[in-house]
Parts: C-alpha cells; structure tokens; sequence
C-alpha cells in the first residue's frame, strides 16, 4: 500500500529546498505525526525546529508550508494551526489504494519484501525431556511462533530451532531409577508423568542413600561416553517425550525446522571451550573454570564444574557458534522467559568477548510469568498444570458456549477447536510480552471483551454477511471494477478503512519490538470498528453500487482479520 510517509516526507523536503532550508540537520520523516483526533488531519508536521534555522516564528513557517503543499495531489486539504501543518490524505486515492490491495491482493497484502535474502534463527518452546510441558511453557511457544511467522511474512528465512533440554546429570538420575524402580509400560502409556515419577523417587532416595547419586553420575558419564545401553534408554526417553509434545504443537499446528537440543553441541563443546581457553578467557576458580564478567557487573560464568562436566551456558556458547557458521544469520533470537536474563546476557557477552561482532544480533526475547487465578485450572494429572489439558479445556469449555449460544454450526467440533485454541494463543500474545500476566479462563473465552473469540466472531460476521448478499453484487464488490466507492469516505466506513490501512504498520511494528500485542491490540481495533460499521450503516440494501462498495469494504476487513490472525497462529473459521 502507499506509504503516505514516505510521500509526505519527500514533499515537505521539495518545499524546504525552494525555502532554501538546509534539510541536512533534520530528519523531516521523523518528525511527521499522527494527530490524536482525526479532525485534526491524518498526519501532521510541527514547524518549532525549522523556526532557528529560517528566523521566522514557527506558526509563519507552517503557514507557508501549508500553502506549497497544497497543490499536492496526495492531499485533500492542508491547513496550518498554529505551528502544525496538518495534512489530509486525498480520499478517493487512498480508498481505491486500500481496497486494491487489501480486497484484490486479500491473501498476502500485508506481506513485505525486507527480509529477503536474509535468515533469522529463533530458539522457542525448547521444553525439558522429561519434564512436564506446563502453561509455564506456552509462552515461550505462541510468542516464539506468532514472531517466526511474522518475519517469515516480511520475507525472511526464519529456521525454527526447538533447543531441547536433552543433556545433563539428570539423565544420569532417571536412567539409574529407571532400572532400579521402572517399567517399560507405564512409561510409554504415560511418559512425561512417569518418567518424572523416577525423577522425583531418585531425590527422595538419594537423601537416605548418597551412593545414588554417585551411581547417576557413573551413568551419566557412560552416557557422554556413548555407551550403547545408556544411549539406548537416553533415547527412548527422548522419543517417548517428543510424541507427548507433539500432541501440543500439532494442537497449536506448531513445527520446527530443527529439534537439535543441548545433546546435539555435546561433540562441539571442546572445541568452543578450546577456544575460549587459546583467547584467554578461562579463568580457574575453585576447581571450576569460569569467565570473570566482574567488569560488566555480572556474576562470573561457570563454564566447567569441578569434574569437568560442562553447564548449560556451556552448550548454549557451542550452540551460538554453531548457528552462525551454520546459518549465517542476520539475527538470532531466543525466545525465554525473564528468569534467564542473566543468562542471556552473560551469554552475548561472552560472545562478544570472543571477538565475534555479531554479538549484537543475538537476541533474548524475554517475557514474564503465567500465573493462575486460584482453582481456575485443576487437573487430573496432579499439581503441575499441563498445557495439553489447558488446551482440551478451552476446546471443550468452546463447544459448550456455542451450544450454549444456540449458534448453528456444521462442524462443531472443528469450530470448537478453532475458537478454543485461538482464544489461549490470542489471550498469550495480547499480554505485552514482559509483564507477568494471570491466566483467568473467564477472561480467555470472553465473545465480547478483546478477546481472540470476539475478533473471530467479528471475522464470522463479516463471512456471513458476504454470503447473504446477492451473488453479482459480491462479485462486483471482489472485483472493483467500475464500482463507487465514494461513500466509503465517511463516518465509520472511513474510519475502518484507515484501520485496515494501519494493520501494516503494526505488523511492521510488532517486528521491530518483537512484539504480538501489537497485532492483536490492533486486530481488535479492526473487529470493533468494523462492528460499528455494522451496527450504524446497512450494508445490503436496494442500492447495488452503494451495496457492492460497502460489501467491498467488508471484504477488506475479512481479509485484514484473517491476515492478521495466521500471523498470531490463529484461524479465522467462516462460520460460528
Ligand atoms: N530448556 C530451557 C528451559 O526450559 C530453555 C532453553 C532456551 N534456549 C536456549 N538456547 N538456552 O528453561
């Protein structure tokens, strides 16, 4: 669509270059702005800066401005009030623009070019073997793939990476229990909960008996070492784990282009530590070997322990290398809660120490914590809230508001699902992403707050009204050929138009920041401005034209919904 900053910003500069004003010390783009109240016009431009440069006062200044750019066809009208120049976009160009784009080009207007030629890798969900997969994770998992989509839809290469936590003495721990209190059934019935079942009966009997835990660290050795059996079982926990974590992604329709975990970089770590040691950056303290960060006012980095077991920074320093000379990314982003701040950064420093300069396109994409309203989820499978559950409750609670609303549906277990699901991802990604936030399933699966189910049910809406009207006016309003679409420049239509046109500025945004609160907050603008739409204007009436040019409005929120929403990991269903 047009960029009417760009535009406005070249204008201004042709009219400072006849002013004679020299352009070098401002950045006229910069200093372009969206008034608050529409009355006001659609952009604005503030004069105080110019006022020392021409020795005039500002007012003067933007007075004169105002009448250059006034022969400007990109503007309907341009005024001064006081030291603003305040412009307003020519409506008839702007409309046909949007609707161009967003009706003709429905399935892709809002993607961009930037990104091309250029790889992004970003490490998200990443859960623990053999731990649970909580609501803690689901985080990490929307906000992870809501980002990889978004840059992938402004033509970036993004490698999903999940970083499993696959590696480490804990290993050593469950195998040991596995062979002392196991069996083979109860874990493939129910791995996660099983094999956490040992995990916690090894703590329990390793404090009455210490022996264990030298008898785990033996095994886990035998594990680094490649020992077949160890190996063995290593792997099945492996295995048996992925397939109770797929049942999550394929829920949330979540993939990985690399579930290379910390065990994958376990051959790579001499030589990152070779390395770290030849550039001096190894110091011994204690038995252990670590990276004095004092300077920087951070603790130290411990990068071996005492037996010389490796850390987890250990395999996340071989694993930035290895994704730079694997992927030469242009960034690499983590997507991991705020508790692992100091990680991050002791990590990206250590790098940088390193001497490698794209230390500065790692990036942590931190987030805080979930926590729940009390009572609101209970769960079969014991204290810790498993994601899987919280998903099939908000499917099941979804089916039974829909029934409830006596809407009539086909498939209502499709729908249910879509809707369901939509809403925790929705209600994930609407928080901004730093604030700890409470997970309140009255709030989730609210049809009228600002919520994934009533920016669905908007979307529905529109569906349906497309479908009641007459087939040939539906086809002219698709098509825009020879249709006017004048009255579009008015009261709520105009109003829902300039909302649809923003959606690419807030995708843009929501980029920038790494940031899908912006998306939803502003898909949630859409739904409620295209509702008063609905709700002030009638949309099918005896007037063809006039009909065929609203419905062709409607189209375009259609589209900019369900844009909006595939980039969030949410369907838009056509129907509910
Ligand atoms: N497995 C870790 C956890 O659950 C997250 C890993 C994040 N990625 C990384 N490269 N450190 O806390």
């Amino acid at each position: 669509m047009i960029d009417y900053k760009v535009q406005i910003s070249e204008a201004i500069n042709n009219v400072l270059m006849e002013m004679e004003v020299s352009t070098e010390n401002i950045n006229v783009a910069d200093m372009i702005e969206r008034p608050s109240d529409d009355k006001l016009g659609d952009y604005a431009f503030p004069c105080f800066k110019l006022a020392k440069e021409l020795r005039k006062a500002p007012q003067q200044i933007a007075a004169e401005i105002a009448e250059k750019l006034q022969s400007s066809d990109v503007f309907e009208k341009v005024e001064n009030v006081n030291a603003y120049v305040n412009m307003y976009i020519a409506k008839q160009g702007f409309i046909d623009d949007v609707l161009k784009n967003a009706v003709l080009h429905g399935d892709d207007f809002t993607k961009g070019t930037e990104g091309e030629g250029k790889v992004i890798t970003i490490d998200f969900s990443s859960p623990n073997i053999a731990k649970p997969f909580h609501i803690g994770h689901i985080r990490t998992t929307v906000i992870g793939n809501a980002i990889y989509l978004i840059y992938k839809n402004l033509g970036y290469n993004v490698v999903r990476i999940n970083h499993l936590g696959d590696y480490g003495t804990q290993f050593g721990k469950m195998i040991v229990a596995y062979r002392k209190w196991g069996n083979k059934e109860d874990v493939e019935r129910e791995p996660i909960k099983t094999l956490l079942s040992y995990y916690t009966k090894f703590h329990e009997e390793a404090e009455k008996d210490p022996q264990l835990d030298d008898e785990a660290r033996k095994t886990f050795l035998n594990l680094e070492n490649g020992e077949k059996e160890e190996v063995e079982l290593w792997q099945w926990f492996r295995d048996e784990s992925l397939k109770e974590f797929n049942k999550v992604y394929d829920m949330l329709e979540i993939d990985f282009d690399s579930y290379a975990g910390e065990s994958f970089y376990s051959d790579k770590m001499p030589a990152a530590l070779k390395e770290l040691e030849d550039k001096g950056l190894l110091k011994d303290s204690q038995n252990t070997k670590i990276v004095d960060l004092e300077e920087y006012n951070m603790a130290p980095a411990v990068i071996t322990k005492s037996d010389g077991s490796s850390l987890y920074i250990t395999r996340d320093i071989a694993t930035a290398l290895y994704r730079k000379k694997e992927y030469n990314f242009h960034k690499s982003l983590y997507v991991v809660a705020s508790q692992q701040d100091l990680h991050f950064a002791q990590l990206f420093k250590i790098v940088e120490l390193m001497g490698y300069e794209w230390a500065k396109d790692c990036v942590h994409i931190q987030f805080g914590m979930v926590s729940l309203t009390e009572g609101t989820l209970s769960t079969r499978k014991g204290r810790v809230v498993f994601l899987e559950d919280v998903l099939n409750k908000a499917v099941e609670s979804t089916k039974e508001i829909i029934l409830e609303k006596g809407v009539v549906s086909e498939n209502i277990d499709q729908v249910a699902k879509e809707v369901g699901i939509g809403a925790v991802i929705f209600n994930e990604l609407a928080h901004n992403r730093i604030k700890d936030y409470v997970f309140d399933w009255d709030k989730v699966l609210n049809f009228d707050g600002e919520t994934g189910p009533y920016v669905q049910y908007t979307h529905a809406r529109a569906c349906s009204l497309i479908n009641r009207a007459d087939e040939n006016i539906v086809k002219k309003a698709n098509g825009l050929e020879g249709l006017d679409t004048s009255i579009l420049g008015e009261g709520s239509a105009y109003d829902l138009l300039k909302l649809v046109y923003n959606l690419e500025g807030a995708i843009k945004e929501a980029a920038d920041r790494y940031e899908p609160s912006v998306i939803t907050r502003h898909i949630v603008k859409i739904a409620q401005g295209f509702n008063r739409f609905y709700n002030e204007e009638r949309i099918l009436s005896e007037d063809a034209n006039e009909t065929a040019a609203k419905l062709s409005l409607v189209i375009a929120t259609k589209n900019a919904i369900r844009n909006g929403l595939a980039l969030l990991g949410i369907k838009a269903p056509e129907r509910m």
